[in-house]
């Protein structure tokens, strides 16, 4: 899959795309992420992207025209073109797998008080919002919706298995994990994980999983059909 960003704040990406899983599902070429400043689509002389907003108000918001002229350079017939915006659909993991279909992305990250409303009526086929809290920007919103479809993408998670048993699969939270050593600090580990008996521990781990969810999030229980 390959990926455009969008964004006024190109560093902010750079940890993110080197490093753990996606630095190397990236590296092994399971997905493609170029990231552009929109500040090389400005005009004139001071770089300018943003501008007061009509009607009057507090803040700055992103000029159509540099918005414009990066969406129409970058984007193909292919691209499904997203904007990161605390009003968009919610990212949820069905979501995110439905992305992972795509052939081509291109997520644009807006700033303070939003992007000229031009943009998202003509140039964007779909609002995502990673949450109902307002960030400073949306670049750390795509880089959140990067990782998580990047791990419904064939070949990303080494085991396929990993997705399997994790939380929100199924409406349940993951049961706890635990490793070496089996006692540790004089806690030790529930001792059917060292019982070798596996229909025992998936047992075990299925009634950790609901009385998970029934005390830190009864609302799943709830939605489930
Ligand atoms: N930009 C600012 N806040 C955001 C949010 N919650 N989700 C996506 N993009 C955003």
């Amino acid at each position: 899959m390959k990926i455009d960003v969008l964004t006024l704040f190109p560093q902010m990406l750079d940890g993110f795309l080197s490093e753990s899983m996606i630095g190397r599902g990236l590296k092994h070429g399971i997905l493609d992420v170029a990231v552009h400043n929109l500040r090389d689509w400005s005009k004139g002389k001071h770089n300018q992207v943003d501008d007061r907003p009509f009607g009057g108000g507090a803040g700055m918001v992103l000029m159509p025209e540099p918005l414009f002229d990066a969406i129409e350079e970058l984007q193909t017939p292919q691209t499904h073109r997203i904007y990161l915006a605390p009003d968009g659909d919610p990212l949820t993991p069905d979501l995110a797998r439905d992305l992972a279909k795509k052939e081509r992305l291109l997520l644009v990250s807006g700033h303070y008080e939003g992007i000229d409303d031009r943009v998202r009526e003509n140039l964007i086929d779909q609002e995502v919002s990673i949450g109902d809290y307002v960030l400073t920007n949306g670049t750390l919103a795509a880089a959140v919706l990067i990782d998580c479809l990047s791990r419904f993408l064939p070949g990303f998670l080494g085991e396929e298995k990993s997705l399997t048993n994790e939380s929100f699969q199924d409406n349940l939270l993951d049961f706890p994990q635990f490793t070496r050593p089996a006692v540790f600090r004089n806690m030790p580990i529930p001792e059917v994980l060292l019982s070798g008996n596996h229909a025992e521990i998936e047992k075990w781990r299925q009634r950790e999983r609901e009385e998970r969810t029934r005390k830190r999030r009864p609302d799943l229980l709830e939605d489930s059909p």
